[in-house]
């Protein structure tokens, strides 16, 4: 490990989910949702950037033709205390309709991105939309949202890693990691 590198270890409070743990989940995810979309035509719309880790190595287990799409989004409030006002940043490059959207996310928190995506795209004459999370932190919930795939349920601690960031750094970790409270200035909202 280079000298950066553990610098940025030293700000990880405990390893929460492991790089084995997530990719043995994301195969079994992956290959589900494989069966279930057996002869759909299936376009994922990954959030960017969290889920662009998630939706790199997913992809690789849902053996089935597919495309994929990614859409940014922004809510106006600061990076750990959400807002339920939200903008879009980058809209999808391809057109959706007629097709089954599946939506890639990095982690479902207060519930107000996804219950916003999933507004937005339903608006779009598509065939059905489902959401896969790779997190998921139930006891924030505020607005009720559906989520189909779920590869874990978290505690409600601030995590970093695997595509989740603090202030754009920590996304290269391979690993879900719990950042030390120092690092993001006390307790989450
Ligand atoms: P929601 O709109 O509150 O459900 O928030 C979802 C978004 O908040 C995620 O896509 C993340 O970008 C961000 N977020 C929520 N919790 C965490 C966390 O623990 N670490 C990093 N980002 C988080
Ligand atoms: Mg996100």
């Amino acid at each position: 490990m280079n000298d950066r590198m553990s610098d940025m270890m030293s700000d990880i409070e405990e390893i929460l989910i492991s790089e084995e743990d997530l990719q043995e989940r994301i195969k079994t995810l992956g290959m589900q949702i494989a069966a279930d979309y057996e002869g759909k035509d299936l376009v994922l719309v990954g959030v960017l950037k969290g889920a662009v880790l998630f939706m790199a190595d997913i992809m690789r287990y849902i053996n089935i033709p597919l495309s994929f799409d990614f859409m940014a989004m922004s809510s106006y409030g600061k990076d750990t205390k959400p807002s339920g006002v939200m903008r879009i940043l980058k809209d999808l490059d391809e057109d959706v309709e007629s097709r089954h959207v599946l939506i890639i996310e990095d982690i479902i928190d207060t519930g107000f991105s996804l219950s916003y995506l999933t507004a937005n795209l339903r608006s779009r004459n598509i065939a059905s939309l489902k959401i896969c999370t790779l997190l998921d932190k139930p006891d924030r919930r505020k607005v009720n949202v559906k989520v189909d795939y779920n590869g874990f349920s978290i505690p409600n601690r601030f995590v970093v890693g695997y595509g989740l960031d603090f202030a754009q750094r920590y996304r290269n970790l391979p690993f879900i990691g719990v950042l030390k409270p120092e690092v993001y200035g006390g307790t989450e909202a």
